[in-house]
């Protein structure tokens, strides 16, 4: 598809769209009213910006079913986000959904370097959670022989990549490190097994972390991208041959980037919040909801669609220290450039007095001497000082002492008290 191909085809999806959505859905009917717009105002693409946003707790205050679109019967599926406090958030497909979400999955894995008849080591977390579903029906769309191992139990994870000899594996890339370890445990080589492409998302990761992955396993590392609220694993897909971030797949999804307080569209390349509006989702259509990801909108290279920046943080994990902002991302980079550090580290939010501290807490590889830890230790405080511009403290602590992910992992621990 050319760009004016793709253009037309979304002005026409979006209209579709935004009229299934205000004639189904109480909560958009409602907004578009009190807005004072009509799905047919919206002639060009640009008109997109004259309607409201939906927030993530639009969806919790129309939790279970009140932001669906068709009857429950249609329903085939429900998904829920990994939100960990309060009241969940759900999500619908209609087997229309759920064909488009396989078809979508199967051209990111395609886009990734997978080919028909690959084995797919599935270890993202079955269940409510859109990870291994996602990917599961994805990859045995593109004709793949999948093998469903899902989160958790390690040691089996290893033994399954040991004999079935997988070409691709997805999975978190702070899972991705745990297994790792446990190939360094059972003394086997990690760059001697099967494993060529490893598709990796679920939570933000670096440059210097694909680095690690692609060197210790002998692999190529590439990002998938995706939200339950929009779809799950799938809305952006990086190519291999290019490695230069996500490809959104926009005959899809439409993307823009916001100013994250005035809520002004910015033009391509500058840096905001990443919002997307549905084109063809029947069950629950989204209409310019807000991802809390910031990111930026790029040209598209190894395919027409735009792409996005590797994610910087979602908004929620931004850390305000002393007036500084600080993402858990910027810390991984320096933890990971640090010689005699493993990629494990952890950020520990205290408060002294009046004032909020941040530990960052990382971890020593097994051969660092008593030196070089504390050389880690001075380099680490000395590089977010001036990368970063704040003072934190860094422990490095013994090897095999940080809590290791199975699934998404949790960077910030707030001791703070309420
Ligand atoms: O994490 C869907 C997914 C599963 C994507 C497997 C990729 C692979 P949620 O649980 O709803 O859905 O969490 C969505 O995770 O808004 C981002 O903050 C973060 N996230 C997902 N992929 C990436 C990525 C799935 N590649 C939230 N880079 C999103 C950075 C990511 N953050």
């Amino acid at each position: 598809m050319g760009v004016e191909e793709l253009r037309a085809t979304q002005v026409e999806r979006l209209r579709w769209s935004l009229r299934h959505a205000y004639e189904n859905v109480p909560f958009y009917r409602a907004a578009f009213d009190k807005a004072g717009v009509r799905p047919q105002d919206c002639e060009t693409l640009a008109d997109l910006a004259r309607f409201p946003f939906t927030v993530k707790a639009d969806l919790r205050a129309n939790y279970p079913y009140g932001m669906f679109a068709v009857e429950r019967e249609r329903v085939r599926r429900i998904h829920a986000s990994s939100g960990t406090t309060g009241v969940p958030t759900v999500v619908g497909y209609t087997q229309g959904d759920l064909d488009r979400w396989a078809d979508l999955v199967a051209r990111s894995i395609r886009a990734a370097g997978g080919r028909p008849g690959d084995v797919v080591h599935v270890a993202y977390g079955y269940g409510l959670f859109t990870g291994g579903l996602g990917a599961h029906y994805g990859a045995e769309r593109l004709g793949c022989t999948v093998v469903p191992a899902s989160g958790g139990v390690t040691s089996r994870q290893v033994q399954l990549i040991r004999d079935l000899g997988p070409r691709i594996i997805m999975v978190t890339p702070s899972y991705m490190l745990t297994l790792l370890d446990e190939f360094e445990r059972q003394g086997v080589d990690p760059r001697s097994t099967s494993l060529e492409v490893g598709v990796f998302g679920a939570e933000p990761w670096t440059e210097e972390m694909r680095r690690e992955i692609e060197g210790r396993f002998g692999i190529d590392a590439v990002d998938i991208y995706g939200l339950s609220e929009v779809m799950g694993p799938g809305v952006a897909q990086e190519c291999v041959e290019t490695k230069d971030g996500p490809h959104i797949w926009e005959d899809h999804f439409y993307p823009e980037v916001v100013d994250p307080v005035t809520g002004e569209v910015l033009p391509d390349g500058e840096e905001g919040e990443l919002v997307f509006t549905s084109l063809t989702k029947e069950a629950m259509p989204v209409v310019r909801y807000r991802t809390r990801d910031l990111t930026r909108l790029l040209p598209g290279t190894a395919r027409v669609f735009r792409r996005m920046a590797k994610v910087t943080g979602r908004s929620d994990d931004l850390v305000i220290l002393r007036g500084v902002n600080l993402f858990p991302t910027q810390i991984e980079e320096i933890v990971l450039r640090t010689p005699g550090v493993a990629p494990h580290f952890q950020l520990r939010l205290t408060r002294e007095g009046r004032l909020d501290a941040l530990t960052v807490r990382a971890e020593a590889r097994p051969d660092a001497a008593p030196e070089d830890r504390r050389a880690a230790e001075a380099a680490i405080t000395a590089a977010v000082k001036d990368g970063i511009g704040v003072t934190v403290s860094v422990e490095v602590v013994d090897p095999e002492t940080l809590e290791r992910s199975v699934g998404k992992i949790r960077r910030i621990v707030d001791l703070r008290p309420r």
